[in-house]
């Protein structure tokens, strides 16, 4: 990504003035202000260096709701994605719509010149993925995959001692994403989150932030996986669900590490074992990475070490982030790399979940 961050300080340069030191404001964008766009849209509203010029959504109480909130920049609302793209003005563009039209509106975007914040997972087919790699690669623009944890200070703390060698070569990971419910079936996302060609699944909508702080943590992205999955505990609710609601995966990185990785949505309250614990195996010990960052040594007392102090972590770090990129050139915490091989590691999972079998990196038909 060394190249993306020497494009970033160039960014900087010609944004003096606009964000920059130069006092004036980014003129931005939030495409889809549901949940979790209106959660972005109060992080932009945070910012000292921007100005919410437009909003959008296809449902006009979601839209008037975003609108009230962002009241202090008076943006203009729109039902068409399209005319907000068309936009010159416009410089940055959040995408938080349901993940199978991430790619085709954050193409749209950088191909428009604009810096792109789009939320995860960035496709949820390896051609929508592909595609929008191709665009981004293309672009000297900022894009940030709404990956956020991977701008959380503790486990940047983390993953750099574990680089350093603290728990010697990763040899295994065991990680999970475990809820005690599915998601309200009448919820904000009801709509879509059970179609599966729309969210990717569950694994594809949820776990791939999971996924992601695996291939994060081993240094690369897996080159096979085999699963199995299915509707388990809720077929066919709510009524035509095609998302599993379970699963049970074995991957394989290109440099032997092996992971182990279990979804569901039925892990009962209380009961231990729930959650998203990632426990990551070395040779010289183990490390709780995403609860402590406890360093537990093979042959120790059973007493941990903590590789990095567990500080409040601003909640809107990530948005931060995209906009340091875009005004300072700063390191992109999550960029079109990250968020394309996070998408896919979920994707070709499920694939291995559908086939009841291994699916492999190269089946994936992707260049990178
Ligand atoms: N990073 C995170 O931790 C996090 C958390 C929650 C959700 N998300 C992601 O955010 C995205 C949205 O999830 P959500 O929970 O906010 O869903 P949501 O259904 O509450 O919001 C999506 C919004 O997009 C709108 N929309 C749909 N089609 C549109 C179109 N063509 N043009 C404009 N607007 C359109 C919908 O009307 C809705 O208001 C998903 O990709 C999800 O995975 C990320």
């Amino acid at each position: 990504m060394g190249s993306a961050i020497a494009a970033n300080a160039v960014l900087a340069q010609s944004a003096m003035g606009q964000g920059g030191s130069g006092g004036a404001k980014i003129p931005t964008a939030v495409i889809g202000v549901g949940n979790r766009g209106s959660h972005l849209l109060r992080g932009v509203l945070e910012q000292a260096n921007t100005k919410v010029v437009a909003l959008c959504d296809i449902k006009p109480d979601r839209l008037d709701k975003a609108a009230t909130s962002a009241a202090k920049d008076s943006p203009k609302t729109y039902s068409d994605w399209r005319k907000v793209i068309d936009r010159k003005d416009i410089e940055a563009v959040f995408v938080a719509t349901p993940p199978n039209l991430h790619s085709e509106m954050a193409i749209a975007a950088l191909q428009s010149g604009k810096h792109v914040y789009c939320e995860k997972p960035i496709g949820v087919t390896p051609r929508q993925v592909q595609d929008l790699v191709l665009a981004a690669q293309a672009s000297d623009r900022v894009f940030v995959s709404g990956q956020q944890l991977r701008s959380y200070k503790q486990l940047n703390e983390a993953v750099a001692k574990i680089r350093a060698g603290v728990m010697g070569k990763i040899v295994m990971v065991k990680a999970q994403r475990h809820a005690t419910a599915d998601l309200p079936y009448d919820g904000s996302s009801g709509d879509w989150y059970y179609d599966v060609n729309k969210s990717g699944g569950y694994l594809v909508e949820q776990s791939v932030h999971n996924l992601d702080a695996c291939n994060w943590v081993v240094g690369e992205h897996p080159k096979r996986v085999s699963g199995y999955g299915g509707m388990l505990m809720h077929p066919n609710e709510p009524v035509g669900r095609t998302i599993f609601d379970s699963g049970t995966l074995s991957y394989e990185y290109p440099s032997g590490v092996i992971m182990s990785f279990t979804q569901n949505v039925f892990h009962p309250r209380g009961m231990p074992g729930g959650g998203q614990p990632l426990m990551v195996f070395g040779t010289k010990g183990a490390v709780d990475f995403l609860y402590s960052t406890n360093f537990y040594p093979i042959g120790g007392d059973g007493k941990p070490t903590q590789l990095s102090p567990q500080v409040k972590e601003p909640t809107h770090a990530h948005i931060t982030a995209f906009y340091d990129c875009i005004t300072k050139g700063s390191p992109n915490p999550a960029g079109i790399m990250e968020g394309a091989t996070g998408a896919l590691t979920a994707i070709m999972g499920h694939m291995a979940m559908v086939k009841q079998g291994q699916v492999d990196w190269i089946d994936l038909g992707v260049n990178f």
